[in-house]
């Protein structure tokens, strides 16, 4: 059963795993962190720019999620672009140890196997932030994917589509496929983080955390995990 800490606002859940990473780069300095995107896990990385202030961050490895397929690295809405500005530049941290999935067409063929052989040769992902889609979507991880899945091409479901909307001009630039860790790739890190604001995750939270364990709400994926700790608001927690 995953811990579930409930807080007041998403800066007091960005003030909670940010004590936690900061914990594990002192024990560890080349840490493995797993990085999420979309609006979810910013107060982490706000929280965590006060914090790391004098701390030597050089050796610390990460790896996103996920990453648009077809998108130019350099587009600001490629994960690459979002990584870049929220987590590598604010923090200091050394981009050649910060990895996303390959999106770039002509390499997408084994795109997938290259980032598990990366992330196996980090020695694993010690602790990885995940948000969760209305669909209950973690990563690009839509309903119906597998449990075992590792890192792989998918095509994104109109919902998530229409979601993801609002960081372009169109819904029609949002690109249609994505590489994504898969469920099995995120069950393999260490400890879980997995976060949620507001009334619209309120249903997505309650499937994952305490609904059955189905690819129908890949969240529910969690359940599976040993280390799980989840943190919401009281309003994504008020359909526990
Ligand atoms: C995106 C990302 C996920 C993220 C989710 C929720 O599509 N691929 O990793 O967790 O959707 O996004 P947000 O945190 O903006 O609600």
């Amino acid at each position: 059963m995953a811990e579930v800490v409930i807080v007041p606002s998403p800066a007091d859940a960005g003030a909670l795993v940010a004590d936690e990473i900061v914990r594990l780069i002192a024990a560890r300095p080349d840490v493995v962190l797993g990085l999420a995107t979309g609006s979810t896990p910013l107060p982490v990385y706000e929280a965590l720019r006060p914090r790391l202030a004098g701390i030597d961050v050089s050796r610390v490895r990460g790896f996103a999620l996920d990453e648009y397929v077809g998108i130019d690295p350099r587009h600001p809405q490629s994960y690459r672009s979002v990584i870049t500005t929220e987590v590598v530049e604010p923090l200091g941290l050394d981009p050649e140890r910060i990895h996303t999935p390959n999106g770039d067409l002509a390499s997408i063929a084994h795109a997938g196997e290259d980032y598990e052989r990366a992330i196996a040769d980090a020695g694993g992902i010690d602790l990885q932030i995940l948000g969760i889609g209305t669909s209950g979507h973690i990563g690009f991880n839509e309903p119906g994917s597998s449990f075992a899945s590792r890192t792989r091409v998918k095509t994104l479901i109109e919902q998530t589509r229409r979601d993801n909307a609002r960081f372009f001009d169109t819904i029609d630039e949002v690109p249609m496929h994505c590489i994504t860790q898969g469920l099995g790739t995120i069950l393999s890190a260490r400890h879980l983080f997995l976060l949620a604001f507001g009334e619209g995750k309120a249903a997505a939270v309650a499937g994952a955390v305490e609904g059955p364990v189905t690819s129908s709400l890949p969240g529910s994926a969690i359940q599976l995990h040993p280390h799980v700790t989840v943190v919401v608001d009281e309003a994504a927690a008020s359909h526990l």
